[in-house]
């Protein structure tokens, strides 16, 4: 993991190094159960060097927290990129298929049990272009024998309010499998469990 993470820092292979600030690596529990795909990194992740931490990752966040889910113990949360692409624009398919065997090496050494992905772009690289975030939010997806669910981006969610409701929905199945696969003893205060 270190090995790879000194690779992304100096990494140059597309054009995004040029106005990137620095590389965001990924961050959570080395070893986390539940692997979070966004797009790419925005300004503040840049600046910071660490993925979701502006307006979608304190959304992306609250809704964790709702799930008694934390970065230092249930996810791992990256990006199909690495760098922030100028404007906020989507990355490039070159720039995604540059990138994405970093992404996948990761997927590899974390090894989760369920992965999620945020947004028409992750479930774009990681399912292929044929697939519909509108259509497949909400269904189990199986990804190289990954578990895989796709949701709706936090983004979305702040420009359209009323998707909130699905997402929830969705985000309750990822807890119910969090509990079949890993901790029958998992709880939160903000979902019944029988
Ligand atoms: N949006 C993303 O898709 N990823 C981030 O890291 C931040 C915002
Ligand atoms: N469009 C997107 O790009 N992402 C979503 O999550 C939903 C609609």
């Amino acid at each position: 993991m270190e090995d790879l993470q000194r690779s992304i820092l100096d990494c140059r292979k597309c054009d995004l190094y040029k106005t990137r600030n620095i590389p965001i690596f990924g961050e959570g529990n080395r070893y986390a159960p539940i692997f979070i795909i966004g797009e790419a990194p925005g300004r503040d992740e840049d600046l910071q060097g660490r993925p979701f931490i502006g307006k979608s990752g304190q959304l992306l966040d609250k809704i964790l927290a709702a799930c008694n889910f934390t970065r230092t113990d249930h996810v791992f949360i990256s990006n199909i990129v690495r760098c922030r692409p100028p404007e906020n624009r989507v990355p490039t398919p070159r720039e995604a298929e540059i990138c994405m065997p970093y992404l996948l090496k990761q997927i590899e050494l974390v090894n989760p049990k369920i992965l999620v992905l945020l947004g028409a772009t992750a479930l774009k690289y990681m399912a292929g272009a044929n697939h519909r975030i509108t259509k497949e939010r909400g269904n189990w997806l199986d990804i190289n024998g990954r578990l895989t669910m796709p949701v709706y981006h936090p983004a979305a969610l702040l420009r359209d309010p009323s998707l909130k409701r699905d997402t929830w929905e969705d985000f309750k199945k990822i807890f119910f499998k969090y509990r079949e696969l890993v901790n029958p003893d998992h709880q939160s205060p903000h979902i019944i469990v029988e």
